[in-house]
């Protein structure tokens, strides 16, 4: 796949997907934001893709936002619409069905903030800076990032981020469970790429059953969550990767996973 402005390099099973603007903190303008829907579209059918690292280019920002350049002179409809296309890129990102790791390292500002958040998890170097600073623009977040902080933080912590518009370091989003793990700067990308690798030897049809449990459970009932999880377990219980990997623990050997 040939883009303007991201990168997609696949092979072992694990997709590095790079914002590549360096120069502008890798802002999600409308063209980055279209190449990263088709990426995603495309990583989505591909069985070669088992997982995908979702990284930025250069030292200095994973993302840094949505372009603002782009937002100076929005219309209500033309800002609408913005929002709306960010908010399928970040839902297609949740649902993938394959697990997507971000690799955060600088600034991971507004769009870039909600972009890490739609991923399945989230490691961070220690240089990273969190936040949505949209208030500051007389904007709010419109990639649903008050709706992902909210869940993956709690409302009073994520009222703070959104109505502040302040910075976190990636020590304070790991105490709140914004991000998973904090590394050293010259770690993360090892790191991540050694949890994709772990990730790519699992069963994808498994994996993808987990993503669903826990994404569609999340907007359920507790109850009904529990009902869709014993449904997909009957759907995991009864397949070839089920047999095969209980049947190699029982053998004391590694499993040997259908290739989707
Ligand atoms: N949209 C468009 N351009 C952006 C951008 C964004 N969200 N974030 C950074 N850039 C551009 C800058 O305009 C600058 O471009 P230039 O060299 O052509 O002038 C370049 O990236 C480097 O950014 P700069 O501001 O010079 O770097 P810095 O180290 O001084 O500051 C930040 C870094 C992240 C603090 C600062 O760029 C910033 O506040 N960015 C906006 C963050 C934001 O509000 N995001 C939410 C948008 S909804």
């Amino acid at each position: 796949m040939n883009f303007e402005n991201i990168l997609c390099d696949l092979s072992d099973g694990i997709a590095v997907v790079t914002v590549n603007r360096p120069d502008k903190l890798n802002a999600l303008n409308q063209i980055t934001i279209s190449e990263l829907d088709a990426c995603f579209m495309a990583l989505a059918k591909d069985s070669a893709c088992q997982v995908v690292v979702m990284r930025g280019a250069g030292e200095k920002a994973f993302v840094a936002g949505a372009d603002i350049g782009e937002m100076a002179t929005m219309k209500a409809d033309e800002a609408e619409t913005l929002a709306r296309r960010g908010q399928a890129l970040m839902n297609r990102i949740e649902n993938l069905g394959k697990p997507v790791i971000a690799a955060v390292g600088g600034f991971a500002l507004g769009g870039g903030c909600e972009l890490a958040m739609a991923c399945s998890f989230r490691y961070a170097a220690e240089n990273a800076k969190l936040g949505l600073p949209e208030t500051g623009l007389g904007l709010i977040p419109g990639f649903g990032g008050t709706q992902r902080l909210a869940r993956l933080v709690g409302k009073g912590r994520a009222l703070e981020l959104v109505l502040m518009g302040g910075m976190i370091s990636a020590d304070e989003a790991a105490a709140m469970g914004l991000v998973n793990k904090v590394l050293p700067q010259e770690d993360l990308m090892p790191a991540v790429m050694k949890v994709a690798s772990i990730l790519a030897a699992k069963s994808s049809f498994t994996l993808r059953m987990a993503l669903q449990a826990v994404n569609e459970g999340l907007e359920m009932s507790q109850e009904s969550g529990c009902h869709l999880e014993a449904a997909l377990f009957g759907v995991c219980g009864a397949s070839e990767d089920a047999h095969e990997g209980c049947s190699a623990f029982m053998e004391k050997r590694k499993p040997n996973f259908q290739k989707p």
